[in-house]
């Protein structure tokens, strides 16, 4: 079974990021054969700043790297580093209607926002499609908001597979990624947007001082508290080992408790489970040889998977290239 998934590299990644959708990652780059890259194409779509889009790239790398995904068994690579994915989106454009573009939310959603609609953005779904159906991957783990831009990934290869008149490229299956709500400083859902995250590798100061800013309500500490509406405790929950959780629960519930103490055991299981990726982020930056030869090498897999690919795609267009110009 082939996995793979994009993650966009326009803002630094937050424990919503990682109990959402890394941490799932760790476990598929044991059971599957893993493609993850970093979507710097697709960031281009925002960040428009040449030394922010590098360093955010650069980031996302030391970041999963750091939180223990293994290059020898999960191929993470740089999108850009396979610019075949440019032409197939071009391809693809031509045998897809405007019209399923236009009715993208996730586009509609930026726009709203006040994102500038340009053709990179109104395109964003083909550039997406392109990266799934290149590697004829099997299984596209993602969050809820991006199931809508699979399906549009298997529409276009179906378009594109009755235009040439047989199956050249295969039908993704999109794969939920846990769906369990973590809630920002503020208690809403965390999100980069909403300006409500708590970083992943902000430092161990700063991160416990952003705990201490979630918002609680105003019970009294002698008072039980409610364990379903608190934000500090949904973030436990999702982080504290079982026992903590029960013993944490118990302290809720016979009041004598005050918020400060819970966002402290909050702050100490994050520094739990991120000390060691801590440590390995540190050692990792000094290196960035390393960490550039993990990308370029597993970006030429990548790219040799894909370009395979192409060949065949192009042949079954009629886009015909010299032999020298495409091995
Ligand atoms: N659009 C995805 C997101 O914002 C990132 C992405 C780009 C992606 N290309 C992909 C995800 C291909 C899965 C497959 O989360």
């Amino acid at each position: 079974m082939r996995v793979l998934s994009g993650i966009q590299s326009s803002g630094k990644l937050h424990l919503g990021n990682y109990l959402g959708a890394m941490r799932q990652y760790l476990q598929m780059q044991l059971e599957h054969e893993c493609f993850f890259f970093i979507a710097n194409y697709h960031a281009f779509t925002t960040i428009q700043d040449a030394a922010l889009l590098a360093a955010l790239t650069r980031d996302v790398a030391l970041d999963y790297l750091a939180i223990g995904l293994d290059p020898e068994k999960a191929c993470l690579f740089r999108q850009t580093d396979v610019p075949e994915v440019c032409e197939l989106t071009w391809i693809l454009s031509c045998v897809t209607g405007k019209g399923l573009l236009e009715r993208a939310t996730s586009y509609k959603d930026k726009v709203a926002k006040g994102i500038a609609s340009s053709m990179g953005l109104f395109s964003y779904p083909i550039l997406m499609a392109a990266d799934i159906l290149i590697y004829r991957s099997d299984l596209v783990p993602v969050g809820k908001d991006q199931v809508q831009h699979i399906e549009m990934a298997q529409d276009m290869a179906g378009y594109l597979n009755q235009v040439v008149g047989r199956a050249v490229l295969k039908r993704p299956e999109a794969k939920l990624n846990e769906a369990m709500v973590v809630p920002g400083v503020d208690g809403q859902k965390m999100s980069k947007s909403y300006g409500n995250t708590i970083d992943l590798f902000d430092t161990p100061k700063k991160t416990r001082k952003r705990i201490m800013s979630i918002k609680t309500d105003s019970t009294p500490v002698e008072d039980p508290k409610n364990l379903d509406t608190c934000n500090v405790f949904a973030l436990y929950k999702l982080l504290a080992e079982a026992d903590e959780v029960a013993a944490m629960q118990r302290r809720y519930q016979a009041g004598g408790m005050g918020y400060g103490d819970a966002k402290k055991a909050l702050a100490d299981v994050v520094d739990r489970v991120l000390g060691p990726a801590r440590e390995r982020r540190a050692e990792l930056e000094k290196d960035p040889d390393y960490v550039e030869d993990v990308l370029r090498t597993n970006g030429a897999k990548a790219r040799a998977v894909a370009a395979a690919v192409m060949t065949d795609v192009r042949e079954a267009c009629g886009l015909l290239v010299s032999k020298d110009t495409h091995r």
